[in-house]
């Protein structure tokens, strides 16, 4: 056990089911993009963006994430964002990823929507013809948007629906109830897609009711508040709906005070099925990794803790049962050979 549990964390076959894609967008690459498309940027250097990194909460974060999106406006570049995030991956150990889109955010500056799906998914689907990650691709809706403009989203992606696996729901989650997604999540259920959605990150133990009970989501993206209701908590575990966790996230926009006050321990001791997962790297400080790593560190988790969650990310993800459960056997095989070590 003194070896190095970072190495361990860093080694650890897992998924990734809660990343934004645009979130991934690293200020190195903010720059190299504005350039290209010769847009402006307020900020004289790379440094001097990051400082700027200091967020109240959600919707103060949400107001840099949709100004820095602005830069992403051609395929290839959405292409080389996947790329970049890819990459990352197969070095953290990522084996297979869901990753989340926000179409509206483009479409809404005149961007179309294939150039943004069709980058995406070749960058996807290279790495999966090659060293991974496999994946799906998630199309969220911004639910501080009318649910009209997520219909006409819902429409406008219909020629490209083989490439997206999912709908979700994110964005400013406070005053957006998911009650008020219901009709277009329901017609996303009939044309045959899966559905996720934010819920109970900022918002209230009832947004996570509404969104299983109005969306019928299968996962609840964040679901942290969860842990103010015990008959929510007991629901989640009886049905086993998992929660995509986003430690340092939850953190940076200040929904937990610091670490120690997460609910990541209480809600897996609860016996709910939680993963650990980055949301937006780029700027809340780390990686999927570095999730683990800062929980490790606060919870003074022990390999078999991290390698549950590990096996989890697997679990709840939309893998076919059989990839599901070679995944979670290399997870077994990964921590009894370092048993052995
Ligand atoms: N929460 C809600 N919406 C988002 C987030 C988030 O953390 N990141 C990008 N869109
Ligand atoms: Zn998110």
């Amino acid at each position: 056990m003194a070896r190095n549990i970072a190495q361990f964390i860093n080694d650890l076959p897992k998924a990734e089911l809660h990343l934004h894609i645009e979130g991934t967008l690293e200020p190195e690459m903010v720059f190299k993009l504005a350039e290209r498309n010769r847009i402006h940027l307020p900020y004289p250097s790379v440094e001097a963006m990051r400082r700027g990194y200091n967020f109240e909460n959600l919707q103060d974060f949400l107001k840099l994430y949709y100004q820095t999106t602005r830069v992403l406006r051609t395929e290839r570049d959405f292409f080389d964002l996947t790329n970049a995030y890819l990459a990352r991956a197969r070095r953290e150990n990522i084996r297979h990823c869901e990753i989340f889109f926000d179409p509206q955010a483009h479409t809404k500056r005149n961007v179309p929507f294939g150039a943004v799906v069709e980058g995406i998914a070749a960058a996807l689907r290279e790495a999966a013809k090659g060293d991974g990650p496999t994946s799906r691709l998630i199309m969220c809706f911004l639910r501080d948007l009318p649910e009209s403009d997520a219909m006409k989203t819902l429409e406008e992606a219909f020629p490209w629906r083989s490439l997206i696996t999912g709908v979700g729901l994110d964005s400013a989650e406070v005053d957006n109830p998911p009650s008020k997604h219901a009709s277009v999540f329901a017609r996303a259920r009939a044309l045959g897609f899966q559905t996720v959605a934010h819920a109970g990150e900022e918002g209230p133990p009832a947004y996570i009711w509404e969104a299983l009970d109005m969306l019928k989501v299968q996962r609840i993206d964040h679901g942290v508040r969860a842990i103010e209701d015990s008959s929510l908590i007991a629901r989640l575990v009886r049905q086993k709906i998992p929660l995509t966790v986003c430690p340092l996230s939850n953190v940076r926009l200040r929904v937990y005070k610091d670490m120690a006050h997460h609910p990541l321990r209480r809600l897996a001791e609860a016996g709910v099925l939680v993963t650990i997962n980055s949301d937006d790297p780029a700027y809340f400080g780390g990686y999927v990794n570095a999730n683990y790593y800062a929980v490790q560190k606060a919870f003074e988790l022990r390999e078999p803790d991290l390698a549950t969650f590990a096996r989890n990310s697997f679990a709840a993800s939309w893998l076919s049962d059989d990839d599901k459960q070679a995944r979670m056997n290399e997870v077994d095989s990964y921590l009894i050979a370092r048993a052995d070590d």
